[in-house]
């Protein structure tokens, strides 16, 4: 199989001024701006994963007839690389996502990229774009890893051929609120996911089917939608493309619960950090189911402190408030945590290189 030196490249023959580069990395915001280069690597039945290149970012020619325009084999990932104190890049927990980059194609019937092929794409292209990364808490080079198919007949059924493309772009702040709180809208209407399907995939399909929620959560004066279960709508399940955590209580006591995986929830790599960090900072941890009841009920008696949401591009967002058809309540004093606070501090610190790396997470590009 393809290894680094497989990798074939091209500079791209324009690549951004430097004094245009400091200008975005001084205020990238999320998803704006791509760098100068991206990864192709072809797949076909015959020659498995071939045909890796660097190259310039540049417009895919695709047909019409891609199948993956038409029946949506597409799977992504997203993760950041940050800068480290002596000026190296670091990548928080890749060998996660290429994990469930694998998980996400058996599902879609795609063929799966070996993990060390994925860790090399990312190496490469950052050997390429290093100057991209940017210096600075909260900023890193975020990483999207995408499969779509290629196959050009429309019979429904998995393709034979299939592109893997990896693309870079410089991140800042993902909501333009910045840290603070949102206010979420419970989603009785639409659903996220169902038992069976795809929700623990990281599939187009999944992102393409919230959009209408979203709008829905903006007309009620929501920042976001909270997705519950399908079967009963009772169960929490996620915050916009987000995990959740609720906190019971205050001080070193404090209890996090999070909605256990029930295959239709995504495994957040942040969720499983965060799980992690907060037993380490002495948190007792539980995954398991939550109930909209419980969230309302708990909220109003205060025992309910803090809820946030997390996901590698946002980190960690707090929750303030929440509204439903019915009504609406305030969960703590809607205004972001101790608890909050602390974990993403822990977080964003292992992030930069500020606190050492004690869980081996940061993968040196
Ligand atoms: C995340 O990183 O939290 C997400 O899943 C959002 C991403 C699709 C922009």
């Amino acid at each position: 199989p393809p290894v680094t030196s497989a990798f074939r490249r091209r500079r791209s023959p324009a690549p951004a001024p430097p004094q245009r580069v400091a200008e975005i990395l001084a205020d990238p915001g999320f998803g704006r701006y791509a760098t100068d280069h991206m990864v192709t690597i072809d797949y076909t039945p015959e020659r498995g994963w071939h045909d890796a290149w660097v190259r310039p970012h540049e417009p895919l020619s695709l047909s019409p007839c891609t199948k993956a325009l038409h029946y949506g084999q597409a799977i992504f990932e997203g993760l950041k690389a940050y800068r480290q104190p002596d000026g190296t890049i670091a990548c928080f927990r890749p060998e996660a996502n290429a994990r469930r980059f694998r998980d996400s194609a058996r599902r879609l019937a795609m063929p799966e990229l070996p993990e060390d092929l994925f860790l090399a794409s990312l190496r490469e292209l950052a050997g390429y774009d290093e100057g991209w990364v940017p210096e600075g808490r909260g900023r890193s080079l975020y990483l999207r890893p995408l499969m779509i198919a290629t196959s050009t007949d429309l019979v429904v059924g998995a393709a034979r051929d299939y592109l893997y493309v990896l693309v870079a772009l410089p991140s800042g702040a993902y909501f333009t609120g910045g840290a603070a709180p949102v206010t979420v809208w419970l989603s009785e209407e639409h659903i996220r996911a169902a038992p069976g399907g795809t929700g623990a995939a990281k599939c187009a399909g999944n992102y393409a089917g919230t959009m209408a929620a979203q709008a829905r959560a903006a007309e009620q004066g929501c920042d976001q939608v909270v997705w519950l279960d399908a079967v009963e709508r009772r169960w929490v399940e996620e915050m916009g493309a987000m995990n959740l955590f609720f906190v019971f209580g205050t001080g070193p006591g404090a209890r996090l619960v999070t909605p256990q995986l029930s295959g239709s929830l995504l495994p957040g790599v942040t969720r499983d950090s965060i799980l992690r960090l907060a037993h380490d900072l002495g948190h007792p941890v539980e995954e398991r189911r939550v109930s909209v009841e419980e969230w309302q009920k708990a909220a109003l008696t205060g025992e309910l402190a803090e809820v946030f949401a997390c996901g590698t591009a946002a980190v960690i967002t707090p929750v303030g408030t929440v509204r439903h058809a019915t009504g609406g309540f305030a969960v703590g004093d809607s205004r972001t945590g101790p608890v909050t606070v602390a974990l993403r501090n822990a977080l964003t610190e292992i992030h930069h290189g500020i606190s050492g790396d004690p869980y081996g997470w940061m993968y040196r590009l």
